[in-house]
């Protein structure tokens, strides 16, 4: 199961009012990283619909001339539900400036949820504990 890894140049119509790389702009290219780890998956695009987006934390701006990487990972595989967690990082930092988390469901052409009988294998978990915890404690919440 690989990691998406998308890079992209801050240019001048992906800035806000104040300069910055702007949040909206951001989120989209977020939720396509997010869903293009999902396909990889799934191998089936026509059958994945996003169904929540927990959260996006903005901790660093980034400017115009930055080079941003997204990271996106699976997080949790439930039943019908796939949850992908997104960094990314500037300039090659080591610390991510923005972090996400979304949640894809495969549907049937009549949009109905199916089982996408996919599992995480214990490695991958121990591995990816940290993304893990955070998804799985999303999950009982709701
Ligand atoms: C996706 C959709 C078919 C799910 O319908 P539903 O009646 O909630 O389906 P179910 O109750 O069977 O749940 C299916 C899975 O979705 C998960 N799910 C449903 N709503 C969720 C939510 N708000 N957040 C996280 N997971 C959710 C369930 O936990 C379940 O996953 P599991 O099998 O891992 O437990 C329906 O909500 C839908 O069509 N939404 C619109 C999707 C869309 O248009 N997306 C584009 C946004 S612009």
């Amino acid at each position: 199961m690989r990691e998406t890894r998308v890079s992209r140049i801050i240019k001048s119509e992906d800035l806000n009012h104040h300069g910055t790389l702007y949040a909206g702009r951001m989120a989209e290219w977020l939720v396509e990283a997010c869903l293009i780890t999902t396909i990889n998956l799934t191998r089936k695009p026509e059958d994945v619909v996003c169904v929540r987006i927990h959260g996006f934390d903005f901790r660093k701006p980034a400017m115009t001339g930055d080079v941003i990487e997204i990271r996106a990972r699976v997080a949790y595989l439930g039943g019908k539900s796939i949850t992908v967690s997104a960094e990314v990082f500037v300039n090659e930092g080591n610390t991510p400036s923005v972090t996400g988390m979304l949640t894809f469901v495969t549907v049937d052409r009549q949009g109905r949820p199916y089982d996408h009988g996919l599992t995480l294998s214990q490695s991958y978990i121990e591995e990816n504990r940290d993304i893990y915890e955070v998804a799985l404690a999303a999950r009982k919440q709701r």
